[in-house]
């Protein structure tokens, strides 16, 4: 099966808000798609859907050839769909190595009952959580933080916390909210060189973002969404050359379709 992920025909209503609406779009096994939009599109309604924080009012979210419109996040997560939130949600009291162990431990053999009863196996397993969460810092660079309190973080070291945690899920599929908000050009840069290579490892990722030059650089295929509906969907060329799309993003800077150097 070539398509990871499917979306179908789904519509989100708060009240009487239309968040998305009669959207539908495949995200490819091994591909970095891209999901943008101005502000108020229906992008991270649609994260809260595929990640199964809320069902949506109707159409179906089809992962691996399988229905999840009804599941619990903890499920989804347990299939191999992690996330990164556009507002942190890194657990503020606990050292760094602490929160990626908390990703991590939903991949461990035995579960969570076992090791608050501490029957054999605990130490070993604790050991081995706590191994893998390490390397998971290794791989995002804050292998030198790792005992650090979380509260004491940077904005860039925080997200990538964010990213080390979602990664200890193991996940099949990866949803990242707004990962390079707030982060200079020196650090979105390096995100888009770690999203590429979290890719290369074989997770196929879903991005929300803002920043043009790190979509239109590293996305294969790019949905464009306005107002909760899809106006557009294509290469990076092709959207950044849709006319609609250029009139979603009229009276914001048309800069932010086209990415600037
Ligand atoms: N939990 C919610 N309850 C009510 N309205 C919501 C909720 N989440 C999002 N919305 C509304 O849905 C629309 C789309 O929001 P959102 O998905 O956050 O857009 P984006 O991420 O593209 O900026 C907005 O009008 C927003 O106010
Ligand atoms: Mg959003």
């Amino acid at each position: 099966m070539i398509n990871l992920l499917e979306v179908k025909h789904v519509t989100k209503k708060f009240g009487g808000v239309v968040a998305n609406n009669d959207v539908s779009f495949s995200v490819e096994r091994g591909q970095i798609v891209g999901l943008i939009g101005p502000n108020g599109a229906g992008k991270s309604t649609m994260f809260n859907m595929v990640s199964c924080v809320f069902p949506p009012t109707s159409g179906e979210i089809v992962f691996e050839g399988r229905n999840i419109e009804n599941i619990s996040s903890f499920k989804a997560a347990s299939l191999g769909i992690a996330r990164t939130f556009q507002n942190l949600q890194v657990f503020k009291n606990m050292t760094v190595i602490e929160n990626v162990m908390v990703g991590a431990h939903l991949h461990t053999r035995s579960n969570m009952l076992i090791a608050a009863l501490s029957l054999p196996g605990k130490r070993k397993e604790e050991r081995e959580l706590y191994d893998m969460a390490m390397e998971y810092l290794h791989f995002v660079g804050l292998e030198h933080l790792f005992d650090y309190l979380s509260s004491d973080l940077p904005l860039g070291a925080l997200r990538l916390l964010e990213l080390a945690r979602a990664l200890a899920v193991k996940p099949k599929l990866l949803l990242l909210d707004e990962i390079a908000a707030g982060l200079n050009h020196k650090e979105t840069k390096e995100m888009a060189n770690l999203i590429e290579r979290i890719r290369d490892r074989g997770v196929t990722v879903l991005v929300v973002e803002h920043d043009m030059d790190l979509v239109m650089g590293i996305c294969d295929k790019v949905v464009v969404l306005d107002q909760g509906v899809k106006i557009a969907e294509g290469t990076p060329k092709e959207v950044q050359n849709n006319e609609q799309v250029i009139n979603a993003y009229l009276g914001a800077d048309i800069d932010d379709i086209k990415g600037g150097e």
